[in-house]
Order: structure tokens, then sequence, then C-alpha cells
């Protein structure tokens, strides 16, 4: 038998809320696989889920959280809204669809996917998400791929800040400046294409680092983001591979470790530039 994987630890959010470090990421995972892998990911020891109305395998998500058998309070689900449906009555339609797709009745955390600013319309996306919050459909409202400038709008003309904010990061891509924004306000870092979508790990020093820590290079990628204080979600198809990516809650990379990631930094992204839609 397997041995037990540590849980991931509860990270609170300004709003007061909490929610498990570490989810299991669901893009790209056809809607055929998602209730499955959804189950193993539960079953493994995961108890925060991420999906997007655009990822389309919402309903199946939703399934998988009833057959868990757990009580709802013990699983947490993140969905966004997609750029489509910028907008505020727009939003609050694709939230009505998103929930009845999951078959749920709260949603845990519902996120602005990515803020379009040549639409213009992700300040009315966000009044729209606030009424959600304010009326208890969803317990935390944050944005996804916002620049601190676009976060600075939202509370400019609202007066609320997002609790996260759910960006690209990774080795290659830290995201420095804008952890520290983050920070500075409260608001908490998630991690998305944690592991670049598998690119940074084929270095050859993270091959040794694993070696020292008699780990594998995925897991000293997403301890790397466990020691920064993100919120971390990354994907796998396989139960193995679920499985490795929970547990990184044993073991601690050193201050030697971090710089030699730090090195890997070239700025690279893996996916656009939030500025340009
Ligand atoms: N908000 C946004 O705009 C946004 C954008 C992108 C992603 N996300 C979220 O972030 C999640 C993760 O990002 P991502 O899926 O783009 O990339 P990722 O988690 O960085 O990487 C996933 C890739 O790494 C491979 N992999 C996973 N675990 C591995 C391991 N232990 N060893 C070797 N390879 C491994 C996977 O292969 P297999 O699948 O073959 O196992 C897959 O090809 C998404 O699922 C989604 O929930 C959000």
């Amino acid at each position: 038998m397997a041995r037990p994987i540590p849980p991931a630890p509860q990270v609170t959010l300004a709003d007061g809320s909490a929610m498990p470090q570490l989810g299991y990421g669901l893009y790209k995972v056809p809607a055929t696989d998602a209730t499955g892998l959804c189950l193993d990911a539960i079953d493994a020891g995961y108890r925060h889920l991420d999906t997007a109305a655009f990822y389309d395998n919402e309903r199946e998500v939703g399934e998988a959280v009833r057959a868990s058998g757990l009580p709802r309070d013990e699983l947490f689900v993140t969905s966004k809204v997609w750029k489509d449906d910028n907008g505020y009555d727009q939003a609050l339609r694709a939230f009505d669809d998103s929930m009845a797709r999951f078959g749920l009745d709260v949603l845990d955390l519902f996120l602005i996917h990515w803020p379009v600013p040549s639409t213009d319309r992700y300040v009315d996306t966000w009044r729209a998400l606030i009424r959600l919050r304010d009326e208890g459909r969803v317990r935390s409202i944050g944005v996804s791929n916002f620049h601190a400038h676009h976060i600075e709008r939202l509370v400019d003309e609202t007066g609320e800040a997002p609790v996260i904010n759910q960006i690209e990061l990774h080795p290659r891509l830290p995201q420095t400046a804008l952890r520290a924004f983050h920070a500075a306000r409260g608001i908490r870092t998630e991690a998305w294409s944690p592991l670049a979508r598998g690119r940074v790990l084929g270095t050859p020093f993270l091959d040794e680092l694993a070696a020292k820590h008699g780990r594998t290079p995925a897991q000293i990628v997403l301890r790397w983001h466990v020691q920064l204080g993100n919120v971390v979600i990354p994907k796998a198809s396989s139960p193995s591979r679920i499985r490795e990516n929970l547990d990184v809650f044993g073991f601690e990379l050193d201050a030697d470790d971090l710089a030699a990631i730090a090195s890997l930094e070239t700025g690279e992204r893996t996916g656009r530039d939030p500025d340009d839609d």
C-alpha cells in the first residue's frame, strides 16, 4: 500500500476564508476523464479543484464532488468567468450557467479569467462578482491574469480588492514584482502552469536537487512554489503523477536550493500577456 501523503495546509484569504495551498488543475483534462481523475486526486488527498467554464469539464467536476461522498465543505472548488462573458449581466448569466453545470449550490471561489482590456468590461464583471458574493452564492471572489494596474483600477472604481490573483508563475517567470504588489495589499498569489507545462522539468540541476532530496524534479518545483507562499494547482493525467504532485509537504528546500532555482528565470511566458487581449 502506498504511504500516506501529508495533506496540503490551508492558507487564509483576506475575506477570512481558507483554501488548501495545493489543488488539482483541470485545464485540458478531457470531460470524459475529468470525473475519474478528480476522484483519483481526492483519493490521494487533494481537497481543492481548479476549473473554469472554458475548460468544458464543470459538469464532470460537480459529479466528482458528489461521488466523493465528502461533506461539501471539505472540498474547495474554483471556477472562472470566460473572456466572452466579461460585463455585468453576462457575468451573472455565466455564473448561473456554471452552477447549473456543476449542480452545486455555492461555489468556493469565482475568478475573472482574463481582464481583456480591449473590451473594457472587467470592472463591470467585478461588480457582478461582488453581488454574487454579497448574495452568498460564492464564498470568495478574485481575478486571474490581472496586472497590478488592472487591480488598482478595480480598487479605485469599486473600493474592493480581489482576495487572490491566479497568474502564470513558474521558475522561468517568478513574477517577483507582482507577488510583492499582492503581498503589500493582502492579495494571495496563485500560480498557474506551475511546472511551465512541464517545460522546466528537463533542467539538469533540477535532477541534482531531486537526487539531493530524494524527490522528483516536479516535486522540487512545486516545493519552491509552496515555500514562496503561492497557492499552486498542477495538472497531471495519471494517478501516479497526481499523487507525486501533492507529496511536497514533507521536505524543505534550503537557501542554496532556492538560489539555484532562481537562476532559471528567463521571463518567458507559456501563455499570453494579459494586456495583449
Ligand atoms: N487562469 C488561467 O488563465 C490558467 C491558464 C492555464 C492553466 N491554469 C490552471 O493551472 C493548472 C495547471 O497549469 P497547466 O495545466 O497549464 O500546466 P502545469 O501544471 O505547469 O503542467 C502540466 C503538464 O506537466 C505535466 N506534469 C504534471 N505533473 C508532472 C510530473 N509529476 N512529472 C512530469 N510531468 C508532469 C503534465 O503531463 P500529463 O498531463 O501528461 O500528466 C502536463 O503536460 C491548469 O490545469 C488550470 O487549472 C489557469
